[in-house]
């Protein structure tokens, strides 16, 4: 314990869920990822932390008694597919390294303390992002919780059954509602620290962001044998769909994105039968969301009925803007010094899930590519090292 760095402990875990090309996929409650929360497990009791996992899949890391007014640390273990290193596991190491800091040091908190490690931050696996900070909030319910399907087709009722939770104890979570705070540290996932000569900032906002699913029934018929005019391929609609997006980000200063598109049944030589595609919008405003949203989907409307095709669009997840507690914030710049940097921004995270229940700050540390969700997401040992010690410095301070 006492050797133990942010770096180190990633290395502990870094062939867990590591794809051949060096990217991660680690999805929630299946395999890799339940070694990561065996891992995680293993260290906090190393520490002396008491375990107690929620009927959420949430893992919580008691330091003393469970109760309210806690302060709460943490991150999340999952990923996207083919993630990086240091999304999500970045702040639980940070975590486990600052809660043995402050032991090495004589501290004793004097409210209660946790490290948690939240399910599915990505919701790579349920199609709901913050599935398990969504839970503990009461922001999705157990009967809305109930209706979620996993990627890989399993209910999400029988992944619990599975990972030994009861999936009808799913509940908002009484000591997570009256906490003093959650404090989540993550790797930046921008370049909006990179040159600021920082290793670490203090977040102010996470802009408005939500995932579509549209789904675009046609005819499947033969490749060769079927005269274009004769089609109702719904590939084409999805292709004007694409275009439409990224007309729209393009005109209303946003982001737009197509990251996955299944298509059925699949076949070379086969005109599909049906194709669904996801969208991912983020933008300054929530209006601006919605009025870009609105556009594609009339676009892919007018696409679909061209080809004689279906399509019907379904909102996956939303998340408002999220603006972080002005006072915690003020009490962490003291912490850390009126010149660290602030910064908002556009990637999702389980403090602004959080941030409307409790108050809630984070920690970003420099990320110089710049890159996320993809191998190329980076942070300098020092960097990471720099930023364990700003949250023990934080933490310190906020159970005092
Ligand atoms: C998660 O990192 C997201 O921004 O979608
Ligand atoms: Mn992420
Ligand atoms: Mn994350």
């Amino acid at each position: 314990m006492t050797t133990w760095t942010a770096a180190t402990l990633l290395n502990d875990i870094s062939e867990i869920g590591r794809n051949p090309d060096g990217s991660y996929s680690r999805f929630c409650l299946l395999p890799d990822e339940v070694a990561l929360r065996e891992w995680f497990v293993a260290k906090a009791t190393e520490l002396g932390l008491t375990i107690v996992t929620d009927m959420n899949a949430n893992i919580w890391a008691w330091w003393g008694i469970p109760g309210p007014m806690a302060v709460l640390t943490g991150s999340h273990l999952d990923s996207v597919p083919g993630g990086g290193a240091y999304d999500g596991p970045l702040g639980v190491v940070s975590s486990l390294v600052a809660v043995a800091k402050m032991k090495q040091a004589g501290v004793t908190p004097s409210k209660p303390f946790a490290v948690v490690a939240m399910a599915d931050e990505e919701g790579a696996r349920f199609a709901m992002p913050c599935l398990g900070s969504r839970l503990a909030s009461g922001k999705l319910t157990k009967a809305d919780a109930h209706k979620l399907i996993a990627r890989d087709g399993q209910p999400l009722p029988d992944a619990w059954r599975e990972a030994g939770l009861d999936p009808d104890l799913i509940a908002p979570d009484d000591v997570l509602l009256h906490a003093f705070c959650f404090v989540e540290l993550h790797v930046e996932q921008g370049r909006g620290l990179a040159d600021l000569g920082y290793p670490v900032a203090i977040a102010t906002a996470v802009r408005p962001h939500g995932r579509w699913r549209a789904e675009f029934t046609g005819q499947g018929n033969h490749a060769g044998t079927t005269l274009i005019p004769d089609r109702h391929d719904p590939v084409v609609p999805v292709a004007e769909t694409i275009l439409a997006a990224r007309g729209a980000a393009e005109r209303e200063g946003c982001v737009t994105t197509v990251g996955r598109i299944s298509v059925e049944p699949g076949g070379t030589n086969v005109i599909a039968s049906a194709a669904t595609m996801w969208l991912d919008c983020r933008a300054e405003d929530p209006e601006t969301v919605t009025r870009v949203v609105e556009d594609i989907q009339k676009t892919s409307q007018e696409a679909a009925d061209k080809q004689g095709c279906r399509v019907v669009w379904t909102r996956e997840s939303w998340t408002n803007r999220t603006v972080f507690d002005d006072g915690l914030r003020n009490r962490i710049l003291q912490v850390l010094g009126e010149d660290t940097p602030q910064l908002s921004t556009g990637a999702g995270h389980d403090a602004a899930t959080l941030a409307t229940a409790i108050p809630t700050a984070m920690l970003f540390v420099r990320n110089p590519t710049g890159a996320s969700h993809c191998r190329d997401e980076s942070a300098s040992d020092e960097d990471c090292e720099a930023g364990a010690e700003a949250l023990r410095a934080v933490l310190e301070e906020l159970v005092r």
